[in-house]
């Protein structure tokens, strides 16, 4: 039952830390090629290093997901230095927190600009080959702020639900393709975006870790091609 997923090439956003760092590292475990993508060189260049140690092949572009032009040249570079991708993991993203007339205009937008139309210039450009080969997995990183708008997260909360809707309706689009895209909606998860540099914070008894997501991401794409998870929800047991 269930496939392997050894020897496929996975590209992730915001590869560079947090989920997409720990689920780089647990696909390479696998056997899987990975393109990573994000804004930090240092960062990139480090977990591409550290994904090679584990015998796989892996490469990185320096891009940032809210300019079409450069995800589209970014993603050119990756599919002639590593092939084109049978998996995307739609992870890059940013938050704020503050009311809506606290939050300046401007850091309101970028959440949509980066969350929202930087899944979609990725998306649209690593589709194309996926329907050609009529396979290919996507998955979304949304959030539980995606189904549950909370006081102070006006426009994050909104671009989780928007990046909802977008993957309810690309879900629709390419099954006939056999491309599955599989929606997460993690709870707090122990990253830097929630707090900051200081990762000395995270209380690994309470909080969910990334690499806990990286798991499932895993097991999920090892699903039988028929089959795939729409939506999952991911709770800490006992945070409190
Ligand atoms: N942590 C949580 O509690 C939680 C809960 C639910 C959902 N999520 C979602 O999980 C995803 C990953 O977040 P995380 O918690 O792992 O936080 P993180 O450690 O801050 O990771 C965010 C990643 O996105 C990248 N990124 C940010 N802006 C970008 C841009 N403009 N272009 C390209 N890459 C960009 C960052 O890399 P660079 O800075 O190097 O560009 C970084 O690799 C996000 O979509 C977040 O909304 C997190």
């Amino acid at each position: 039952m269930g496939q392997s997923i050894k020897g496929k090439i996975a590209y992730i956003t915001g590869a560079s830390s947090g989920i997409g760092k720990a689920t780089a590292i647990e696909l390479a475990k696998q056997g899987v090629n990975i393109g990573l993508l994000a804004r930090s060189e240092q960062k990139l260049k480090d977990v591409s290093e550290r994904i090679q140690n584990l015998g796989v092949s892996s490469q990185y572009q320096v891009v940032d997901i809210s300019d079409e032009t450069q995800v589209d040249n970014a993603i050119t570079q990756l599919e002639g230095l590593l092939g084109k991708a049978d998996i995307l993991i739609n992870n890059a993203g940013i938050s704020t927190y503050g009311n809506v007339d606290e939050v300046t205009s401007a850091e309101w937008k970028q959440i949509f600009h980066v969350n929202v139309f930087g899944t979609y210039h990725v998306t649209r450009r690593v589709l194309p080959h996926m329907k050609e080969k009529n396979q290919g997995d996507i998955i979304m990183i949304s959030s539980s702020n995606g189904l549950k708008g909370t006081a102070g997260s006006t426009a994050y909360s909104g671009s989780k639900f928007a990046i909802q809707g977008m993957a309810e309706a690309l879900m629709q689009e390419v099954r006939p393709n056999n491309i599955r895209v599989f929606t997460m909606n993690p709870s707090l998860v122990a990253t830097e975006l929630v707090f900051g540099n200081d990762l000395s914070e995270k209380n690994e008894d309470k909080f969910m870790q990334p690499e806990d997501l990286a798991e499932y991401i895993v097991s999920q794409l090892k699903l039988h091609p028929r089959i795939f998870i729409k939506q999952s929800l991911q709770w800490a047991t006992n945070p409190f």
